[in-house]
């Protein structure tokens, strides 16, 4: 069996790596892929230029069945015109894909379905969106895709109006609208489920660290480290979470007749009142997979292909009932900016954890050099909390390049009590 991935972060790198070890050892590809996912995946051979050549060259290499692991090529149609061309695609086709792509589609949706979400307003305008802010702290979104750094938690007009300077005088996120949305407060909470045509599965809950600084200080990123393990949530509390999110989310897809065969990702926000989503997304979170991925076990080759074709058969997968840590590495400037080219030194001298490359290429003597924001995750696992982070910061100790940042409280902040 071929399967591709399409994607090229830390995400697709968990995603080719556990594809690859499924118990039915797929032949994997990948693309756009990077240096480090070449190390496990092969190349299309043919030039691609968008997804019509993709899904050509998904054809002429006779893909079986194919992944989504970046929004954007969901948002554009990848699973519409791959399942037209006969390959079963996990991730959702363009119309569902929005549930992402744009918030406003997700709050009516949420809004139509009785789920649990903050209130908002939608803004035209800098002036629009001032009037509609009643208080603060207050929450401006982009309402489109802006790779994790659309979303500014305002605590004064200042703050307000620089984000909104940003979007609507320098369009920093090209043209679109911001949703102007209430404050919530609690810890945060990533639950992400297997979806097919009304029938769905929870994967083990995670949580993710988007600021870089230790303390949540600092600015927003893709994400600085995640925490997963099915003790993560209490059972009575995921099961909370089932009910008033994610099987009305399913049932909500099927009533409004929006085709869903993917992975659906509810960030929560867990209230007083409960459970709110903050945001969907249509696949595997950045970093939460890296996190997750490592924890199941079986043939989830066989599992998403399955799934791909509309059936979610939970027997083919199982999850490892312990903790799972993910550090993020970033270069110097992230996430202002970032910086390429720092040899990466100790990658094999990791021999208790799993790393999954997000930002690196191969220099000419064959090294792997920084090229982008976020680096690389170290991942490791342990029985409890304490022996997962244990492992996760000693290995990540092994690795080292100049200008290297990351968090000292990935699963200490949000569980020391
Ligand atoms: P989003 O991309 O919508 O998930 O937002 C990114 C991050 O901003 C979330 O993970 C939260 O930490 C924070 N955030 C988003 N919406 C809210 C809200 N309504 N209240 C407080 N924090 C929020
Ligand atoms: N970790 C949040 C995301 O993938 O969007």
């Amino acid at each position: 069996m071929k399967v591709i991935v399409v994607g090229k972060g830390g995400r697709e790198h968990a995603l080719v790596t556990a594809l690859a070890e499924s118990d039915t050892a797929p032949e994997v590809y990948c693309y756009p892929g990077s240096d480090a996912i070449f190390d496990v995946a092969s190349r299309l051979s043919a030039e691609i230029t968008g997804v019509d050549s993709l899904v050509a060259a998904m054809v002429a290499e006779q893909i079986d069945f194919c992944v989504g692991g970046e929004e954007s090529w969901l948002a554009d149609g990848l699973a519409d015109k791959a399942r037209q061309a006969g390959i079963p695609t996990w991730g959702p086709v363009a119309q569902s894909a929005q549930l992402e792509a744009s918030k406003t589609f997700a709050k009516e949706f949420m809004v139509r379905h009785g789920i649990p979400t903050g209130g908002y307003a939608v803004a035209g305008s800098a002036k629009e969106a001032k009037d509609a802010i009643v208080s603060y702290p207050t929450v401006l979104k982009f309402d489109g895709l802006a790779a994790g750094k659309g979303v500014v938690i305002c605590n004064n007009e200042a703050e307000a109006d620089a984000f909104l300077e940003e979007v609507f005088v320098d369009r920093r996120f090209g043209e679109g609208r911001v949703l102007v949305e209430e404050y919530l407060e609690g810890p945060e909470v990533s639950v992400i489920a297997a979806v097919a045509d009304g029938n769905y599965q929870i994967f083990t809950p995670a949580r993710d660290y988007k600021r870089l600084s230790d303390g949540d200080e600092g600015l927003n990123t893709g994400g600085m480290g995640a925490v997963a393990s099915r003790a993560l949530v209490d059972p009575d509390v995921l099961t909370e979470i089932e009910e008033k999110v994610m099987r009305p989310s399913v049932e909500g897809l099927v009533k409004d007749g929006l085709d869903f065969r993917g992975f659906l990702y509810a960030g929560l926000m867990m209230t007083g009142a409960g459970p709110k989503v903050l945001e969907y997304n249509c696949r595997f979170g950045d970093p939460e997979a890296q996190a997750v991925l490592p924890l199941v076990g079986g043939d989830l080759a066989g599992y998403l292909k399955k799934a791909a074709e509309g059936n979610i058969d939970e027997g083919l997968i199982s999850f490892d009932q312990s903790w799972s840590i993910c550090l993020v590495m970033a270069s110097a400037g992230y996430p202002s900016s970032s910086r390429n080219g720092d040899v990466v030194c100790g990658l094999g001298d990791v021999d208790d954890a799993r790393v999954y490359h997000a930002g690196t290429a191969k220099n000419a003597n064959g090294e792997f050099e920084t090229n982008g924001g976020r680096v690389l995750a170290v991942v490791a696992r342990g029985s409890d909390l304490e022996s997962a982070r244990a492992a996760a910061y000693a290995e990540a100790g092994k690795v080292t390049f100049d200008g290297a940042q990351h968090r000292s409280d990935i699963g200490k902040m949000h569980f020391d009590q």
